[in-house]
């Protein structure tokens, strides 16, 4: 949960703390509890760091400027071993100070070699793991006098989750890096080169990047990149293009990155379906990679994701098991793993993750791949762990989530849980080509839908706005309702610091109906009219019990849908969408909802207190 930026180059121009800062700027939202740098000088290393958000770095960098470099590396965490202090604030650097570290993950082991460098006496200057790292690197470098097999030594004593970048100063013009577990890739410039925990780091300057495989040490001047595995043995990376440039990685003229990821969501849907169909409109999965046999055998379908991912699972269920006619469960990564799963070779694991680098879900893939699953990821992040520990990937196409709290993400994940699940069905047999061509064509015409309810939510702002001080909001949906009811919640959880609860509508009678009060407000997503079966009507029930109650009925509903209105104190109109589809639309005002009123509290929504946007610690 941290972000990490090496640099190294030759323009004496391009200063490495400029690119070094503005990396960690663009990954801040990895964690932002501490921030440090240090730099490769003539005169060894030179290191500041400090607690707190990136901002109090620079401030302290502009009272006590470093030297001018070439080389060097920058850290903002998110703390797990230590608090977020000065002192454990990263870099960290070994017995002498000539090598400096940055780490991100859990070095599991880290007490027992702690230990051993104590009986050795070592002196430790911090509470955290990653100084251990630090003073082994210097010990092994004294030893074989080459950073890149001191890496490799160091690496192969190491447990857990760790990205180690170091640079030493005697090697000039070098930076060293191991990673498993946990995430690295490298940026490929003109004289130039770079690493870090995702291509935000780089992105300013570079687009060309190589992905790194597990339990691999890089090596990177300003002219080479070489890699190998722990042993040393070399091995290559895989270079891929980054798709989207420095300026969507900013907040595009809105006020917050979660105001412009809410308005990206029709570009989210409408890339994540891009190059999904051939030139007949037919649906196309070649990325997919996976044998069509095995995938026609598979009995059972398993998602695992955790928070807002799980619920776009948890959508995808019913449209899938719809489709393909097979059970599908969606399982919180973190309970999967302990539950001793029913898991075989004819299961199909779908792992959903934007970040690629969610610790429980990457150990869940792991475990379910023991079990003999195939698993495909749906992520979105191109160079993650996720992805490269599955045996196929299909992309979301959201483009990067900066906000902490995910929305674009979540409806590219439930997108592309339709196209796979529509891809299935056509595969199987259970749809024809021309029903699937039927549901791809309603799925295309969604963009347009998401565009049209953000167009309208003025009304939405403005209840935010004066409900600013409401403790207590629950949410109601039944089908695909009862996810987006969830995620609803989630939402103002996470944003707005309110206590907020999600049921399936259904459930109201058998107990949570107690907590409904005079005033107490509820959203109420309310399926299409027009379903096959009379959910709709039921769903008019609930809003008329919760409302003879003195419920503050905030009914989702479609445009047209006139049932609800003697039960509503307020009706948000959507526009009418297939109910398998309408999560799409109904989650939107949800979202604004919680952003706005975060807002209105002056709370900053894109980087919520306690979060982080990637959790790489189970
Ligand atoms: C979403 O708003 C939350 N920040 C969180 O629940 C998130 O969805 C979850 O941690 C999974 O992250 P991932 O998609 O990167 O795996």
């Amino acid at each position: 949960m941290c972000g990490i930026v090496g640099y190294t180059g030759t323009d004496p121009g391009l200063s490495a703390l400029d690119v070094v800062l503005g990396g960690l700027r663009r990954l801040e939202y990895r964690g932002y509890d501490s921030a440090g740098v240090a730099l490769q000088t003539p005169d060894g290393i030179v290191m500041l760091k400090r607690s707190g958000k990136l901002a109090r770095l620079t401030e302290a960098l502009e009272a006590e400027p470093l030297p001018a470099a070439v080389t060097g590396i920058g850290h903002t965490r998110w703390a797990t071993h230590g608090g977020p202090t000065d002192d454990n604030a990263h870099p960290h650097v070994g017995t002498g100070g000539a090598v400096a570290v940055v780490h991100n993950g859990i070095i599991e082991n880290f007490a027992t070699l702690k230990a051993e460098l104590q009986a050795d006496g070592v002196d430790f200057a911090s509470q955290t793991d990653t100084e251990v790292a630090a003073h082994l690197l210097a010990r092994e470098y004294a030893t074989t006098g080459d950073l890149s097999s001191a890496m490799c030594a160091v690496a192969r004593r190491l447990e857990g989750a760790f990205t180690l970048l170091a640079v030493h100063g005697d090697v000039p013009h070098t930076l060293v890096a191991a990673r498993r577990n946990s995430p690295l890739v490298v940026g490929l410039g003109e004289g130039a080169n770079f690493l870090g925990s995702d291509v935000a780091a780089f992105i300013a300057h570079t687009r060309d990047a190589i992905e790194l495989g597990q339990d691999q040490v890089v090596t990177i001047t300003p002219h080479s990149v070489s890699i190998t595995d722990f042993l040393g043995a070399p091995v290559q990376g895989k270079p891929f293009h980054v798709d989207w440039d420095a300026s969507a990685a900013e907040k595009g003229g809105y006020p917050t990155f979660m105001a412009k990821e809410i308005n990206e969501q029709p570009h989210a849907v409408a890339d994540t379906l891009l190059g999904r169909t051939d030139v007949a409109g037919r649906l196309t999965l070649d990325e997919l990679h996976m044998d069509e046999q095995v995938l026609r055998e598979i009995d059972k379908i398993v998602v695992i994701a955790c928070g807002t991912a799980a619920y776009a699972g948890q959508v995808a269920k019913y449209a899938i098991e719809h489709w393909c006619r097979i059970p599908v469960e969606v399982e919180l990564a973190h309970e999967f793993r302990y539950r001793d799963p029913v898991v075989d070779q004819r299961t199909l694991v779908v792992a959903i993750s934007q970040s690629g680098e969610t610790m429980d879900t990457i150990m869940a893939v792991r475990h379910a791949r023991e079990l003999g699953a195939r698993v495909i990821a749906v992520c979105n992040t191109h160079g993650s762990t996720i992805p490269r520990e599955s045996d196929a990937a299909l992309y979301t196409h959201a483009g990067p989530e900066v906000a902490v709290a995910s929305t674009k993400a979540f409806l590219a994940q439930i997108t592309a849980c339709y196209v796979l699940g529509l891809y299935l069905a056509e595969l199987r047999g259970t749809k024809s080509r021309e029903q699937v061509g039927e549901v791809m064509a309603q799925l295309q015409a969604m963009p347009d839908k998401i565009a049209k309810v953000l167009q309208g939510l003025d009304q939405v702002r403005r209840m935010a706005r004066w409900m600013a001080d409401t403790r207590s909001v629950l949410f109601l949906g039944r089908h695909v309702g009862y996810p987006v009811a969830m995620e609803g919640a989630l939402k103002l959880k996470e944003l707005a610091y309110i206590h907020a609860e999600g049921f399936a509508a259904g459930e109201l009678k058998h107990g949570p109906i107690a907590l409904i009060e005079p005033g107490q407000p509820v959203f109420v997503i309310v399926p299409p009219p027009d379903e096959p079966h009379s959910l709709h009507g039921k769903v008019v029930s609930n809003i008329q019990e919760i409302n003879a109650r003195g419920a503050r009925t905030i009914v989702i509903a479609e445009e047209g849908d006139d049932d609800v209105v003697p039960y509503a104190s307020e009706v948000i109109r959507i526009p009418a969408s297939p109910v398998l589809l309408s999560p799409l639309l109904a989650v939107v005002p949800l979202q604004v909802f919680a952003c706005e009123l975060a807002s209105a509290k002056g709370l900053d929504v894109d980087q919520p207190r306690n979060l982080a946007k990637s959790v790489t610690v189970e």
